[in-house]
């Protein structure tokens, strides 16, 4: 059974968020399942040299005003196509952003092109004969799929994966025809969004199913907080958003195995210590007696790291350590910078993306933060859990779904997992905090909550079954 995944970042190729890792490791996890996958990505600079040898399986003279090729070729256990349209991807700068951080403006148009070709090859097949039973888009990036597959009539089904709602991919109308989409009927249709032309509603409402990336997020993208103007029509959906939750690759993600770091394991804890004094060093932090709790992550208000900020004296001047990884917001950013500043023994910020670094911070810190407003899945909390790193996190979306809070039950039957914020709130944040401060100081009851989550089960394994199981519904119903 063939599916095509369409994915605008996917690990180990490209990767700006948890959507790669999420679209670099379901296409192996469902392989064992016995679903053949191949996974639809843009031939950014570098990503074909990093994929090796690849033979062309597909191409037009004209997609989106120039030439354009689909090359096929493996990396890992996976099986990708690339499509080769340097007018569109040949570009210095991110997937989304140019060297000065701006959106490319063509955006609307760069992804249209993406979703285009996975019509087209769902519409007619790739040269060596292959041809998809089910498109599965990913994203706004990915949601015209599942509109131009109705739009031409392609009687291949599609399921469309929310990682993140607050990326809607809006444009205005005047550019339907350069999107290549039939505007008729447009004031009352799918597509509009408050006078704009809303890529992800039209996927939304175009897929044969809608998913995202853990229950309770699935349950709040219908509430106003959530839904970011798209709770009305995530209501109206005639079957209900399923949420299954991300795994995570355990194969990489293997504290035992991890190249990045000094290797330890749940069983043989003990050389943690030296990935936690080489964190230290790293930031220039100073050892006292309190914890050293690690961010990672874009800088967005998403995350609520402005609350961090906030809070971040009084956290300080309880003994507790912060060392914060990631870039973004400039205004986020220079509060860490100022903070290290005035903090230099307590507080470190390494500004920017960096793999390896990521690594070693879940390995050598005692706690990662993750106090965001909101969360479809998160995967921090999920790396923080399987090394070791006790996750902080705000009550909502994944963090929920992932994290046993150290309440007195929970520490009580020796199951807590991590702390949880009872409000998304500075006051919240802060009780956590110190909370976190508590519970370091008593270290046989901290070492349980460690292990606990190093023994948590996060691969993919279950969640694989559940999208396979997903994946045949949609088929068998389409075929109906
Ligand atoms: P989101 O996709 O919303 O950014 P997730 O928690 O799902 O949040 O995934 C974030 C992913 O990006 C994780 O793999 C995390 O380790 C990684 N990451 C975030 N910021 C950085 C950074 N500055 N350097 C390296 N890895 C980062
Ligand atoms: C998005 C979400 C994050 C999720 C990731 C992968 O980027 O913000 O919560 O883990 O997608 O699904």
């Amino acid at each position: 059974r063939r599916v095509l995944s369409v994915t605008s970042e996917c690990v180990p190729l490209i990767k700006t968020g948890g959507l790669a890792d999420v679209c670099g490791a379901l296409p192996w996890a469902l392989e064992r399942h016995g679903w053949e996958m191949r996974v639809l990505l843009p031939a950014y600079p570098g990503v074909a040299k990093a994929l090796g040898k690849t033979e062309e399986v597909w191409k037009s003279a004209d997609l989106f005003g120039e030439p354009a090729t689909v090359r096929i070729g493996r990396t890992g256990h996976m099986t990708v196509l690339l499509l080769d349209a340097p007018h569109l991807f040949a570009r210095d700068g991110g997937p989304y952003l140019d060297t000065l951080g701006q959106d490319y403006p063509d955006n609307p148009e760069r992804f249209a092109a993406l979703s285009w070709v996975a019509m087209e090859i769902a519409r007619d097949g790739l040269r060596d004969g292959w041809r998809p039973e089910l498109v599965h888009a990913h994203d706004w990036q990915g949601a015209l799929a599942p509109l131009y597959l109705r739009q031409q009539g392609v009687a291949v089904p599609s399921l469309l994966t929310i990682h993140n709602i607050a990326f809607q991919g809006l444009t205005q109308p005047d550019r339907l025809a350069g999107l290549k989409i039939d505007g008729e009927g447009f004031d009352d249709g799918p597509l509009e969004f408050y006078g704009k032309v809303s890529a992800l509603k039209a996927g939304l409402l175009s897929a044969d199913r809608v998913s995202t990336v853990s229950p309770r997020y699935a349950a709040e993208l219908s509430l106003p907080e959530f839904g970011m103007g798209l709770d009305g029509v995530i209501s109206t959906l005639d079957q209900p958003v399923v949420g299954i939750l991300n795994g995570i690759d355990l194969e990489v993600w293997d504290p035992e195995t991890d190249a990045a770091v000094t290797p330890y394991s749940a069983a043989r804890p003990a050389s943690r210590a030296k990935n936690r004094k080489a964190l230290q060093e790293r930031f220039g932090l100073e050892a006292g007696s309190g914890p050293l709790a690690a961010v990672v992550s874009r800088m967005t208000t998403q995350k609520g790291l402005d609350l961090l900020a906030e809070v971040l004296p009084g956290y300080v001047a309880a003994g507790g350590c912060l060392a914060v990884l990631g870039s973004g917001d400039k205004a986020i950013e220079k509060t860490f910078r100022d903070a290290a500043e005035r903090w230099p023994a307590q507080v470190g910020m390494a500004h920017g993306y960096d793999e390896p670094l990521s690594h070693l911070m879940y390995a050598g810190a005692d706690a990662i933060l993750v106090p965001s407003r909101f969360e479809p899945c998160g995967l921090t909390q999920l790396y923080g859990l399987r090394y070791g790193a006790v996750p902080l996190v705000a009550p909502t979306g994944g963090l929920a779904d992932t994290v046993i809070a150290a309440n007195p039950a929970a520490l009580g039957a020796g199951v807590a997992t991590g702390i949880m914020m009872s409000r998304v709130d500075a006051g919240g944040l802060y009780d956590a905090l110190m909370q976190l401060i508590t519970l370091y100081a008593a270290p046989t009851t901290f070492k349980q909550i460690q292990k606990n989550g190093m023994k948590a089960d996060f691969g993919w394994e279950r969640s694989a079954g559940a999208y396979a199981t997903l994946y045949s519904d949609i088929i068998s119903e389409a075929t109906e």
